[in-house]
């Protein structure tokens, strides 16, 4: 079993409480809880009123939820997404503590246009998951 954390709720409790209730592994992080107005009528512009928010805006965010988990001497292995899109992405992960990555945004989403480029999306992500799996993570001091 996988936990996967919100940025924005007590993520350092909920790991600690995954580590003694026997889950595997940890995610981090989901979206970030956003809001947009309409500046001219003030109503939310999502119909949920919050929304969340995620891709390269909320990388500086995973990274600092992952490096405050292995601060807090947190051990479960970390499945890091947030924003990630590049191997350089990956590398700070890796650097702030995750032993994995993952891509939400940087797989799902295009301009509109940019679908018909989908291939070439799609073989720069295979290239990038190639480099990763061949990518030795910096070694964690032992806790
Ligand atoms: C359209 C969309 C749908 C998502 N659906 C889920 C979901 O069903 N379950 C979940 O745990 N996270 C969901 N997420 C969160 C992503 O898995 C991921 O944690 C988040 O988007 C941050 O990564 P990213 O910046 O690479 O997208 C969703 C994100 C987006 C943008």
């Amino acid at each position: 079993m996988i936990l996967k954390l919100s940025p924005d709720y007590d993520y350092l409790g909920h790991a600690r409480l995954a580590a003694e209730h026997g889950v595997s592994a940890l995610t981090a992080i989901n979206t970030v809880k956003g809001l947009r107005l309409d500046p001219e009528t003030g109503e939310p512009l999502l119909k949920n009123g919050f929304g969340g928010l995620s891709g390269r805006a909320i990388k500086p965010i995973g990274l600092r939820v992952v490096k405050e988990l292995r601060d807090a001497g947190v051990t479960l292995p970390i499945i890091a997404t947030g924003g990630i899109r590049t191997f350089d992405d990956c590398r700070e992960y890796f650097w702030a503590g995750a032993d994995a990555v993952s891509l939400g945004s940087a797989s799902w989403f295009a301009s509109y246009p940019g679908y018909a480029l989908s291939p070439l999306h799609a073989a720069r992500i295979r290239g990038l998951l190639r480099r990763i799996e061949g990518y030795q993570p910096p070694a964690r001091p032992a806790r």
